[in-house]
């Protein structure tokens, strides 16, 4: 009983190491534009195929999604930079 409390406190520590914004900034830095695409984009529909739309299009579908999804300017940059890289 009492390594399993020690364990919930360790891992509470844990978690709120990852929710801190350095910890979090660094974990979302090492992934590819792919995955946060993969993570973010289908939340609320399915992820449009990066050939659906040109790049110009894409820079609008940005702005706007960024707000929708709630992304910070860094993870956008790198999604919308797969996408246009893949279309
Ligand atoms: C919080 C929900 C939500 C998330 C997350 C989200 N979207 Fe959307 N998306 C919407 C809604 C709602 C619409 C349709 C209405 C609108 O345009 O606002 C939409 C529409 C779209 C369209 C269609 C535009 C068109 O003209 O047909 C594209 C493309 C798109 N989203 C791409 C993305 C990408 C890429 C991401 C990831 C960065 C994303 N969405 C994340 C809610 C979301």
């Amino acid at each position: 009983m009492k390594t399993f409390k020690i364990l919930v406190i360790i891992g509470f520590f844990a978690t709120a190491a990852i929710s801190c914004s350095p910890e979090r900034a660094a974990i979302v830095e090492n992934k590819p534009g792919v995955q946060l695409w993969g993570e973010n984009c289908m939340r609320c529909h399915n992820t449009p195929s990066p050939a659906d739309f040109n790049d110009t299009d894409w820079t609008t579908i940005e702005m706007h999604m960024k707000i929708r999804a709630n992304l910070t300017t860094y993870e956008s940059k790198k999604i919308f930079e797969f996408i246009k890289s893949a279309n």
